[in-house]
């Protein structure tokens, strides 16, 4: 592989995406920020610099492996000690797997902010197709800052958003909020020409804090390749649901009678707190001098459910059983999820991360980790063979609404995912070749089983990944394979670096 270099300043800019206008946190100015490209094989290098005024970082590479580079997986307070206003972090990491994801500022709600970029990661050809077209963002959006709608989320409601950008644009209609100077307007639709008889490859990502969506182009189908990094058999559809954080790789063939068309993403109310419209829309053109709105139709129903995608349609391309393996009993990785007033709990206890302490800083200190008042778990092989982690997460909340959960340093196989009660047993397990990816959603009142190989030492996160619930708690982490942890000295350096720089900073603020 070759080493890709990339730099990367956080900074804040004046910014009006759906011609609103407000300050966004931006990767070089712009939202989305700058997309990475990189082959499967090489080694990326990414240098970040918090040029914000007033606020520490942590980047995460979504979806990312991180094997044997935990000290580089963006956590603050699990992998990493933010970085300081003024500071630089180079991550450093090898690309093991391919296809399409993001990055994001994993610090408190800032990649509600605009923090957020794409992965492109070149590999085999899975599919056939003409153009790529890139990623495509679905998202929610704040004309306020996060910051101040989590005030909201704090005293138990989820809070309201104003719109959805794809890619960054949209429209606003400032006649809904009349006095208000900040509405300047301006605001466009996302757009893509296509010309006929060609196909192209969409690379579908919801990097929303609340919403979930569901994506639909008019007069068109969608081949669906891969879900989140995972090549799968392809299998066409009207439409897809994708909620937080996962990704589908999808290809269109520009096979409609030449004209305008609706590119949607319907919001699934059911899900969210964000208004109750049609949700988002873009326009795909065949003719790129036309200016007029579509005229086209959608027979897509958006539904109700919260729900993934069925499994049966997510087969992963390379067929891995869970079967034949041994499996670490789920009775010590039995979750529940209560609702406390503003904290989500799990077994009792909601994570709260030192942004300067983080759990690496302890282990290379040679502190005990244990015992811990967080959720902090400890997961080790016994000794032979590949070996798993089962985690069932069950919720028992009074609300009933879904997570999309999400687990670093790891794929994971989706064993079951139920609106039931778990009863314990793995009977109800699907084990063969079942989907494989990394945020799978736990249905409301219901249970979300997945299964994991231990084959990666470091401190991981699992955690919900709607914003909000996130920064209350919902969140637990792993410590895997503890004294199996490796870093050279030169990381280790660059990680105490970054914590000095911050300490500094946090006790002269
Ligand atoms: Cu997309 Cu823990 O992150």
């Amino acid at each position: 592989g070759e080493t890709v270099e990339v730099w990367l300043s956080v900074q804040e800019v004046p910014c009006a995406p759906d011609g609103y206008s407000r300050t966004c946190m931006t990767f070089n100015g712009t939202v989305p920020g700058p997309t990475i490209h990189a082959n499967w094989g090489d080694n990326l290098v990414i240098h970040v610099t918090n040029n914000l005024p007033s606020n520490g970082t942590a980047i995460h590479w979504h979806g990312v492996r991180q094997l044997g580079s935990v000290e580089y997986d963006g956590v603050p307070g699990v992998t990493q000690c933010a970085i300081a206003p003024g500071d630089t972090l180079t991550y450093q990491f090898r690309v093991t797997q391919y296809g399409s994801t993001w990055y994001h500022s994993h610090f408190s709600l800032q990649y509600a902010e605009g923090l957020f970029g794409g992965m492109v990661l070149n590999g085999p050809a899975t599919a056939d197709y003409d153009e790529d077209l890139g990623s495509l963002f679905l998202q929610d959006w704040s004309h306020v800052p996060a910051f101040t709608r989590w005030n909201v989320a704090k005293a138990g409601a989820p809070p309201p958003l104003d719109n959805g950008l794809i890619n960054g644009t949209n429209t606003f209609d400032c006649s809904t909020v009349p006095d208000d100077t900040n509405c300047v307007g301006g605001g466009k639709k996302f757009e893509a020409v296509f010309e006929a008889g060609k196909k192209y490859r969409l690379r579908l990502v919801n990097v929303a804090i609340d919403g979930v969506f569901h994506f639909s182009i008019d007069g068109h189908t969608l081949t669906v390749i891969a879900n989140d990094l995972v090549p799968i058999v392809p299998y066409t559809t009207d439409g897809i649901q994708i909620t937080i954080g996962q990704r589908y790789d999808v290809i269109v063939e520009a096979n409609a009678a030449p004209g305008d068309y609706w590119l949607r993403g319907g919001w699934v109310s059911a899900c969210n707190g964000l208004p109750t419209s049609d949700g988002i829309t873009g326009i795909i053109r065949y003719d790129n001098s036309s200016t007029a709105d579509p005229t086209s139709t959608s027979t897509v129903v958006v539904g109700t459910s919260c729900d993934d995608e069925p499994a049966a349609s997510l087969v992963p391309h390379l067929a891995l059983d869970v079967t034949n393996m041994p499996v670490i009993t789920t009775e010590d990785l039995a979750w529940k999820i209560e609702n406390s007033y503003f904290k989500w709990t799990i077994n009792t206890s909601s994570l709260v991360l030192d942004w300067g302490n983080p759990t690496l800083l302890q282990i290379f200190n040679g502190e005990d980790v244990f015992p811990t008042p967080y959720n902090v778990v400890e997961v080790a092989p016994s000794g032979t063979g590949p070996e798993w982690a089962v985690l069932v997460i069950q919720d028992l909340s009074t609300f009933g609404i879904s997570h999309p959960i999400h687990l670093h340093g790891h794929d994971f196989w989706v064993l079951a995912q139920e609106r039931d009660t778990f009863n314990g047993t793995t009977t109800a397990f699907n084990t063969i070749n079942p989907p494989r990816r990394d945020v799978a959603v736990l249905p409301g009142n219901g249970y979300l089983a997945i299964a994991f190989l231990l084959d990666n030492p470091g401190a991981w996160l699992v955690h919900c990944h709607i914003a909000w619930h996130a920064s209350q708690g919902l969140s637990l982490e792993f410590v895997e394979s503890q004294s199996s942890i490796t870093v050279d000295q030169a990381d280790k350096d660059a990680f105490n670096d970054t914590c000095n720089a911050w300490n500094e900073w946090k006790q002269n603020e």
